[in-house]
């Protein structure tokens, strides 16, 4: 039944067939959404990436090409020659772009049949995920993912004009490299050559556009994959795309304000929207004591407000006793004092999560608190702490007693968690900040030793780098993250630029010299030979496309992700290899995986 596309060339994408092209021939190629046979007319739903047009076919006028039309079934490629009319009136559809019109088909070949698709590719049906993934290049075919892929070409070409027109040059960095320090787990890949040798995928190409700044290139930009072996979230891939920059002789402002100049023109260009500026700016400690988070969503209230000292002396004693060891925090759920026990419990299992070890709350009605813990507080102690949370009748006030980690963390989440239950964060509304002054350091308990925030080659800020030696701890980082809507869409630094900084950063991490040598050594041998002060930042592309598109899952932004367990449903990797190749690599494994 399959018939050649001879010397047919299409006149128009289907989707793009508008009023203006009435009574012209066009020749279209396209898949079949529908068929619908009105028992002689037969109407075709012709579907390429531009969108959907009608094709009808009349039996008395095109008896040739109606017999075809026949044997045609959905998700066959087919090509038309005919002649586009006006719909008859009261059959025209305003809701389809080329709603008001249909193609009177003269001719027409079916270049491939197919078999019936194991799902539907209307917008409509609720397909099971892996079913998706299993048959992506089908899942791709539907509108959404279209118009998603379409959405992320924009963006990419966005950056690159924006980049151009900035003085950025594009270089391309190995991805059979070492290990770079970012804090996941690397993708390691063996070397044939050098056997029992292996390679490291880059979870970014951190070290290089360094060297490349100390080559003198001054402004580099690279839309690159990145691999990191760990946890999948809705918003994490173990290989995800960053837009990654680096640029010489600038400050935090000089790249901050650049950056947010990028994501400006992307955003006038992919989604014809004019982003206010300056983006505001708030710190770390700032984010921590109002949101809990330093990746805040301020498309809605519900700050937090620290009580420690309101309840220190109070009568409940998970209050009293976290306000001398650790902190006590609370916010206001405004008119959620409707919510039921069943909500309550679920909340209280929600900050378990996050290690906190119950969810203290008062309703406020019309009689006062309605809480298991109302026993222990005085009057004046009730008035107090309705006070600092303003609270008014209808209210649900919810408490944290902890150390500071586990409060900020558990409530924070918390408020994030209930302003998406509540319909609080529309996914239109874009907000975003940017969150500066980052620890330098933080404490592993489980190592005993400081790691680094950012990553180790981050600048402090000038003014803290005596704390270097007296109190490491408290050294504030030259760091930045660009949040949207609660997600960390980039973050960056200003890098150590001089060798002896880099040296003591290395040892405060419990890198030894050595170590450092091994791992880094390239990047410190650079750093003797003029490397320029330098700063730069990467955005998660994914995650971008996937705000812009109103996605709820980063799946959807890629057209081929991985699963939750990082497989592929559609190609099966990883798979087993052959045990010849494995021979040739010199690696033969701990248990015969079945
Ligand atoms: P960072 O590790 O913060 O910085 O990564 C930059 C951005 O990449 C995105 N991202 C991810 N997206 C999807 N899946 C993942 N697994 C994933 N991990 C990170 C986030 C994040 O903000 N070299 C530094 C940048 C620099 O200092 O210039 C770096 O990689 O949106
Ligand atoms: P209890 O005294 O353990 O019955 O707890 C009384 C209320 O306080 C319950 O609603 C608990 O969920 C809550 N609660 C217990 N521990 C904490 C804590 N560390 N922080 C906040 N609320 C807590």
């Amino acid at each position: 039944m399959n018939q050649a596309l001879g010397d047919w060339k299409r006149t128009h994408y289907c989707g793009q067939v508008t009023a203006l092209d009435v009574d012209n021939e066009v020749c279209l190629m396209g898949w079949v959404q529908r068929r619908r046979d009105h028992g002689g007319l037969i109407f075709i739903d012709l579907r390429d990436r531009e969108g959907i047009v009608q094709l009808a076919l009349d039996p008395e006028r095109d008896p040739e090409a109606h017999k075809v039309a026949e044997l045609v079934r959905g998700e066959f490629v087919l090509a038309i020659r005919g002649v586009v009319s006006p719909r008859p009136a009261g059959t025209v559809n305003p809701k389809m772009k080329t709603g008001e019109v249909e193609v009177e088909v003269r001719e027409l070949r079916i270049l491939n049949a197919a078999k019936t698709p194991p799902f539907m590719l209307d917008e409509y049906s609720d397909i099971n995920e892996n079913l998706r993934l299993k048959h992506r290049y089908l899942d791709l075919r539907r509108a959404q993912m279209q118009s998603n892929m379409i959405l992320r070409h924009r963006v990419t070409r966005a950056v690159r004009n924006y980049t151009d027109a900035h003085g950025f040059l594009e270089i391309e960095t190995p991805v059979l490299t070492k290990s770079t320090p970012e804090g996941a787990r690397d993708y390691l890949v063996p070397s044939r050559v050098n056997p029992g040798s292996f390679y490291a995928l880059p979870q970014s190409p951190q070290l290089f556009k360094q060297l490349l700044m100390v080559a003198g290139f001054d402004r580099y930009c690279q839309i690159v994959k990145c691999f990191r072996d760990e946890d999948l979230r809705a918003d994490r891939q173990p290989e995800f795309t960053q837009i990654d920059c680096e640029m010489s002789f600038v400050n935090r402002d000089d790249v901050m304000t650049l950056m947010e100049g990028m994501i400006a023109a992307v955003f006038k260009d992919a989604i014809d929207m004019t982003l206010s500026s300056p983006v505001p700016r708030m710190t770390y400690a700032e984010a921590i004591d109002r949101f809990g988070v330093d990746n805040p969503d301020l498309r809605f209230g519900m700050e937090l407000k620290e009580l420690t000292e309101l309840v220190a002396g109070c009568g409940f004693k998970v209050f009293a006793d976290a306000a001398k060891k650790g902190i006590v925090k609370g916010f206001n759920a405004k008119g959620c004092a409707k919510f039921s026990r069943k909500d309550m419990d679920d909340l209280t299992e929600f900050v378990k999560i996050y290690g906190a070890k119950g969810l203290a709350y008062v309703k406020i009605t019309e009689d006062g608190w309605q809480s298991p813990i109302g026993k222990f507080f005085t009057d004046e102690e009730k008035i107090a702490l309705n006070e600092a949370l303003g609270a008014e009748v209808g209210d649900l006030l919810m408490f944290g007693a902890d150390a500071s980690g586990i409060v900020n963390e558990s409530l924070g989440r918390l408020r994030g968690h209930l302003g998406a239950k509540l319909g609080l964060a529309r996914k239109d509304d874009y907000r975003f900040v940017w969150i500066t002054d980052f620890p330098l350091l933080e404490w592993d308990a489980d190592a005993g030793r400081h790691v680094a925030v950012h990553h180790p080659f981050t600048a402090p800020l000038e003014e803290d780098v005596a704390l270097l030696e007296t109190d490491p701890g408290k050294a504030r980082a030259q760091a930045y993250d660009l949040v949207l809507n609660g997600s960390e869409i980039g973050g960056g630094s200003i890098r150590i630029h001089d060798q002896a900084l880099q040296q003591k950063m290395f040892s405060l991490l419990g890198i030894q010299e050595e170590e450092a040598r091994e791992k880094f050594g390239f990047l410190l041998e650079a750093l003797e030979y003029g490397a320029p002060p330098h700063g730069g930042l990467a955005f998660g592309l994914d995650r971008l496309v996937m705000l812009l598109t109103g996605s709820d899952s980063i799946r959807d932004v890629i057209a081929f992700p991985k699963t939750q367990k990082a497989t592929c449903m559609m190609s099966e990797a990883p798979g087993a290899v052959d045990s010849l190749q494995l021979r040739d690599l010199g690696i033969r494994l701990a248990k015969s995986s079945s």
